[in-house]
């Protein structure tokens, strides 16, 4: 198959902790501009796949190219973050006593920024980008509060905001709306679609009603490979995805 107009390409990747295979032969590529629901049992080996993409662990085996020509099996995770690789995990992880305005800033300033090498303090242009992002993830109007006021949600929020003051070309999201209210996941939804309008992006999630919002392929990985890939529809009517997964 060929990488070209890829965002991530992964052939034949395997790799077993103490004997165990946790990705077994994987194949998952993703298009340039694509969102991708990943879904699949526990176990199945879906954060283990956002590990070796993050060269958080190298696989045993099997290619994984980032942009159709980087190859990420050579690189540390540092320089796999600094080529514009941005991972959000489960958990967040955002300043609590500081305000969500100082939180984007502090991520503007990172490894990635092209601002601290322009400008001594905050510019015209890092204001507007941080409008932007706040914009982006819904809180216009929040630019002073403490981190710690956020509801759990918006504290996701926050954390994809500083994510992308990374300007990161993918972005790989695992189980964001876990312990979401209802209201915040159908925001979430719409929050990373407005992300993927000029991102890839692939999300992690259990819950299908969030996954039907996103409206985009999705691939169910179980036992650290691919089992079924195409429409939510296909694949949830896959019996296989069924008996190892939906109809638990
Ligand atoms: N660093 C590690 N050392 C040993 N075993 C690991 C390691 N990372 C993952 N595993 C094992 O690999 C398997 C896949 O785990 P992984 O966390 O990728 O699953 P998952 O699909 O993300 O599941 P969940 O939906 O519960 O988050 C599990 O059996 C896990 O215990
Ligand atoms: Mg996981």
């Amino acid at each position: 198959m060929s990488k070209s107009n890829t965002i991530l390409y992964l052939d034949g990747v395997s790799v077993s902790f103490d004997g165990f295979r946790a990705i077994n032969n994987l194949s998952l590529v993703l298009d340039k501009g694509e969102m991708r629901a990943i879904i699949g049992p526990n176990g199945a080996g879906k954060t283990t796949m956002m590990d070796i993409v993050t060269g958080k662990t190298r696989p045993d085996e099997g290619e994984v190219f980032f942009d159709g020509q980087v190859d990420l099996t050579r690189r540390d995770e540092a320089e796999i973050a600094m080529m514009g690789i941005g991972r959000k995990f489960q958990k967040p992880t955002v300043f609590e006593s500081h305000s969500v305005e100082d939180n984007l800033m502090l991520a503007l300033k990172g490894p990635r920024s092209i601002f601290p090498a322009l400008f001594h303090r905050s510019s015209a242009a890092e204001t507007r980008r941080i409008d932007d992002i706040l914009g982006i993830i819904r809180l216009g109007d929040k630019r002073e509060e403490l981190a710690a006021n956020l509801s759990h949600g918006q504290k996701q929020w926050l954390e994809i905001g500083m994510l992308l003051a990374q300007d990161p070309k993918l972005l790989l999201v695992d189980e964001p709306v876990a312990g979401m209210t209802d209201a915040e996941t159908e925001e979430t939804a719409r929050l990373l679609k407005d992300i993927a309008r000029d991102h890839s992006v692939i999300v992690v999630e259990h819950d299908m009603h969030f996954v039907r919002e996103l409206g985009v392929k999705v691939t169910c990985l179980h036992e650290g490979s691919v089992l079924s890939e195409g429409t939510l529809d296909f694949v949830s009517a896959d019996e296989r995805v069924v008996e190892v997964y939906l109809g638990r």
